[in-house]
Order: structure tokens, then C-alpha cells, then sequence
């Protein structure tokens, strides 16, 4: 199974990607992940990237590409992959195609996690982080056992540089100039499950099961299609 899951920053892409992994059996590729781990490991991708990241801002497209290639090129990712965070912009999607179509590989399906702008910012606002295996709760809606430390792993929980109130604006507006059409983009090609990611983490998890175990939907036509959605 080759996934893309696609949604507003906060929407709960992270946190629902260990489920989904865990259905299919494949490997979950964040690339926010990736860009944090090179950040704090001080690599040469991490300090370009380390200033782009805690701005709120996109990473150039050819850094990007580069990383998705070679990661998707791993022979842990043959037989199918998660991929989440990218792409996010449509640049990047027809890249992705270039590289799956190199790699005799196709999408199977694109998960949307739709969810407003005041939640995000609710959600983003109380989100901690695991320092070690970067798995994210919240202080609130979704507390670590021991107030601190990551219930997955033992690690310790911080809040992220680009979570603050002003950041988390520009990644918004970001998502919307620059992410948001990839929603079209996507229902054109038949490949989007859009899931309504207001509610529990169990409601969206069991939404988000119902609409991958659902047949394949034909094609929309561009007369059909929203703006976003
Ligand atoms: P990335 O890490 O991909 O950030 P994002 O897309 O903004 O997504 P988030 O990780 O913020 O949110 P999420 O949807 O995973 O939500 P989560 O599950 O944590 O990228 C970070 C940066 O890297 C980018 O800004 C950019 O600079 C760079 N970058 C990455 N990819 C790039 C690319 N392709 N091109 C260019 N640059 C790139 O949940 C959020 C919170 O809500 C948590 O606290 C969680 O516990 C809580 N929560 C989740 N579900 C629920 C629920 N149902 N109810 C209540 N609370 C919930």
C-alpha cells in the first residue's frame, strides 16, 4: 500500500500515522521527521534546513526532492510506505510522480485529514513533542501518562520552535496558498479519501479505517470540484 496523508499542519497527520503503519505494515516517511532528526544530528541538510523550519517556511523543492527520492528508494519502502508531509506543493506532486514512475511504483491512495483553523491552532497550541522518537501528544486533549515524558518511548517532551502562536500563523497561510490545491489535484486523479478529523483520536482513527477499507471512487471532473475540497 503507497500512501500519501495530506492535511493542514495539526490536522493529526503524525498522530495517526502509527496506526495506519501499523494496518498496512509499512513504513511511515515524515518528512517534517526527517528535517527535525537532520536538525538535531547538526548534518549539512540540517543546517540548511534549521532556520527554514523553526520560520514556519517551506524547504526548497530540490532539497526536498532529493531526500523523498532516496528515502522512498530504501528497500524498506518497495513493497509500499506512509508518506506524510509531503508533498505540499504541487511542484512536489509532480515530482512524486517522477519518482514513483522511476521506481515502476503508483499511489494507491491520498488520505486528507479536513479540519478548521481554530481547531489547528487549539491543537497545535497545547502539542508536545518527543525529543527522542518524535511522536507528539497533547498537554491537554491527549496527556502523557507522566506529565514530561513520551508514553511510546521513555523520551523527553518539548515544545516546537514553529508551534508558537505567530509561526503556527505563516504555516497556516502557507497551507493554504501553497498545499490546499493539492486537494484538487488528487480528487481529479480518484486518488483522495477525504476524512472529517474534528473529534477523538479513536473517531478519526475509525474514519480513517472506514474510508481505506472503501472501493476506489471514480475520477471527479474539474466541473465537480471546489476550490480546496
Ligand atoms: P511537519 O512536521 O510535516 O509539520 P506539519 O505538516 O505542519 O504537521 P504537524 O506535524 O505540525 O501536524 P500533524 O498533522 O502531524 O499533527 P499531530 O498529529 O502532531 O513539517 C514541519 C516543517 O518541516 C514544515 O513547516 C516545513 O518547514 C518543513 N517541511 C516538512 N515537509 C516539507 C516539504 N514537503 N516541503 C517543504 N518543507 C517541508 O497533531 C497535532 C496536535 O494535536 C498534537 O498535540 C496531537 O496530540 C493533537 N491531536 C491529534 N489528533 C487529535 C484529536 N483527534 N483530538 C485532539 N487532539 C489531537
Amino acid at each position: 500500500m503507497r500512501l500519501v496523508l495530506l492535511g493542514p499542519p495539526g490536522a493529526g497527520k503524525g498522530t495517526q500515522a502509527a496506526a495506519v503503519r501499523d494496518m498496512f505494515n509499512v513504513p511511515h516517511v515524515s518528512t517534517g521527521e526527517m528535517l527535525r532528526s537532520a536538525i538535531a544530528a547538526g548534518t549539512v541538510l540540517g543546517e540548511k534546513a534549521k532556520a527554514i523550519v523553526d520560520a514556519g517556511n517551506l524547504v526548497p523543492d530540490d532539497v526536498m526532492a532529493e531526500i523523498v527520492k532516496e528515502r522512498l528508494s530504501a528497500p524498506d519502502a518497495a513493497a509500499g510506505f506512509l508518506l506524510d508531509g509531503y508533498p505540499r506543493t504541487l511542484e512536489q506532486a509532480t515530482t512524486l510522480e517522477s519518482i514513483l514512475q522511476a521506481l515502476g511504483q503508483k499511489l494507491d491512495h491520498v488520505v486528507y485529514l479536513a479540519l478548521d483553523d481554530a481547531e489547528i491552532v487549539r491543537r497545535l497550541s497545547g502539542r508536545r513533542t518527543c525529543t527522542v522518537c518524535g511522536a507528539p501528544c497533547h498537554a491537554t486533549a491527549a496527556p502523557p501518562r507522566v506529565a514530561g515524558i513520551c508514553d511510546s518511548c521513555g523520551g523527553a517532551l518539548v515544545q516546537r520552535e514553529d508551534d508558537r502562536e505567530a509561526i503556527v500563523e505563516r504555516r497556516l497561510r502557507i497551507y493554504h496558498e501553497r498545499t490546499a490545491p493539492l486537494v484538487g489535484f488528487y480528487r481529479q486523479q480518484g486518488l483522495l479519501r477525504e476524512i472529517d478529523a474534528r473529534g477523538t483520536v479513536h473517531e478519526v482513527q475509525a474514519r480513517l479505517v472506514v474510508a481505506l477499507r472503501r472501493k476506489q471512487a471514480a475520477p471527479r471532473t474539474p466541473s465537480r470540484m471546489g476550490s480546496e475540497t
